[in-house]
């Protein structure tokens, strides 16, 4: 089964705040994510998975917490205590691909056991305090293509999106 792990951050490696919320709004980015994420299985931390409600439908989310007792928001939402878990999970019912969708902390423990990475940079400094580990200097990941857009009258940053895999 694919693992892939997909995060927007700015020139600072932030890709959010402990407060709780993406500090960009960014149509373009939201509509990749969206588009990549449709129908597949998402494994999201707790916080992030709460910030989310009511954006799923047709995925199959599960939720990473180390609530034994934690209540999903929806029937058909599932709950595992790693990403370890969430990983059998998915692929014992036959998931092809797994999303690891964030935040700050999933991504630790995710990057590690993730095979590809999609990768928003956004060209802004926005201050948040939760950043994206410094993958680059672990010598692990190939980056195979980018595409840049300028911000424009519905982005008010320029981004680029990059695919890496793990060599
Ligand atoms: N820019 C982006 O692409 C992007 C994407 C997603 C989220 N975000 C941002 O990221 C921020 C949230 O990140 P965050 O780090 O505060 O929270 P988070 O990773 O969404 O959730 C943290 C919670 O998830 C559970 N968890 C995480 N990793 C775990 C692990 N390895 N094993 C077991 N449980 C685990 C724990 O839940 P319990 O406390 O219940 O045990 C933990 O408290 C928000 O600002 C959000 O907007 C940004």
């Amino acid at each position: 089964m694919l693992i892939s792990l997909i995060v927007a951050m700015d020139r600072d490696r932030a890709i959010g705040s402990k407060a709780g919320n993406i500090p960009w709004d960014l149509p373009r980015d939201r509509d990749f994510f969206r588009s990549y994420a449709a129908g597949k299985w998402l494994a999201i931390g707790r916080k992030t998975y709460r910030e989310m409600e009511g954006w799923f439908s047709g995925h199959h989310p599960i939720v990473i917490t180390r609530q034994a007792d934690f209540e999903p928001f929806e029937r058909g939402h599932q709950v595992a205590s790693s990403i370890e878990q969430a990983i059998e999970m998915a692929d014992e019912a036959g998931a092809e691909e797994l999303v690891i969708c964030g935040g700050a902390e999933l991504y630790k423990s995710g990057l590690p056991l993730a095979n590809q990475l999609r990768l928003t940079r956004v060209d802004t400094g926005s201050g948040g305090d939760l950043c994206f580990p410094d993958f680059e200097q672990l010598g692990e990941w190939s980056l195979e293509h980018s595409e840049s857009h300028p911000a424009d009258h519905s982005n008010a940053f320029a981004m680029t999106f990059e695919f890496w895999h793990k060599k």
